[in-house]
């Protein structure tokens, strides 16, 4: 099954080397739609991650507004940022050369993405890829959009259910963690959310091999996504014995592209905001039901991504 027409997309994001693997998707998908991206803090501080999606935008020729957002969470300070995965420019430390950009839209991301939730209601799907602050300070700014939107996908969480709870922590995933407040404000709120943990993305990979086919049959975008994810595979070396690296945020996009990979249950969750669980989602037993995407076939889900990536270079 492939969904068909193509959905609105606000894409909500950290990059973050999968973050610019997700865009290079994103850009080639004939299914998805981008409306705007909108850029938070987590694999690198709100300057750097916007520096990067304006980056993104030149490089993959996206031809949307770029609204920089929230610099730090809600209620604490920001940790430190993951330089030893995704890299000290949190790009895997490629040149970004001179590289001459229009800035970013005015407007701050939780305005914009109110403002198109409020004047496309029922069209747009939020695709958050990053913390959830900025999701949260838009349902503060207009608690209706909670009402209006299509659907909220995030990638975030573990719930162990392929025995992995947590990867910045025993028990927290680093998007929960990084902003756990504001996720709670985001799980609190009644709108329809999918939630793309770590018990599914962990098994979408993208092997070395895989990598480097894409690099020499992929034109433009099979190189920088080579480019792009040579420090962080060695990450995933270093600290999983992977042989490649692991495409969180992709996986995220293909639940809007290929739902019937994955395996869904629908629950409340929970989020913890304190003690040493701080950041752990949970099934909880009451409350609004999410989708919890806890399985997945991740072979599948890369296969399709390089198909998809081959077929527009
Ligand atoms: C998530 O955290 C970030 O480092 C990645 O970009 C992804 O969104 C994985 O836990
Ligand atoms: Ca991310």
């Amino acid at each position: 099954m492939t969904r068909t027409a193509p959905r609105m997309l606000i894409l909500d994001t950290d990059p973050g080397v999968d973050d610019a693997l997700a865009m290079l998707y994103l850009r080639a998908h004939p299914g998805l739609k981008l409306a705007a991206i909108t850029t938070v803090f987590g694999n690198a501080d709100v300057d750097t991650t916007t520096r990067n999606a304006l980056y993104l935008r030149q490089r993959l020729a996206l031809d949307v507004p770029v609204h920089q957002g929230a610099a730090a969470p809600l209620a604490r300070h920001r940790g430190p940022s993951p330089a030893h995965v995704h890299g000290q420019n949190a790009l895997g430390d490629i040149d970004l050369g001179d590289f001459v950009s229009p800035g970013p839209d005015p407007r701050p991301a939780f305005e914009a993405i109110a403002d198109l939730v409020l004047a496309h209601p029922g069209e747009v799907t939020l695709v958050a890829i990053g913390p959830l602050t900025n999701l949260a300070l838009a349902l503060r700014a207009a608690p209706k959009i909670a009402g209006l939107v299509a659907e909220v996908v995030i990638m975030g969480g573990a719930f162990g259910s392929q025995g992995r709870s947590g990867n910045v922590t025993p028990f927290a995933e680093a998007n929960i963690h990084n902003d756990p407040e504001a996720a709670a404000e985001v799980f609190a709120a009644s709108w329809p959310i999918t939630l793309a943990p770590l018990d599914a993305t962990m098994s979408c990979v993208l092997t070395n091999a895989q990598a480097r086919d894409l690099a020499e049959q992929g034109g433009d975008a099979g190189r920088f996504a080579h480019a792009v994810s040579r420090g962080y595979a060695a990450a995933y070396a270093r600290h999983e014995g992977l042989d490649g690296c692991v495409l969180h945020d992709v996986a995220a996009l293909s639940w809007l592209t290929r739902p019937e990979l994955f395996e869904v249950r629908n629950a409340p969750v929970a989020i913890a905001t304190s003690g040493p669980r701080t950041g752990q989602t949970r099934i909880a037993p009451e409350g609004h039901a999410r989708r919890l995407c806890l399985g997945a076939d991740g072979a599948a889900m890369t296969r399709d991504y390089l198909d998809v990536l081959r077929a527009r270079p």
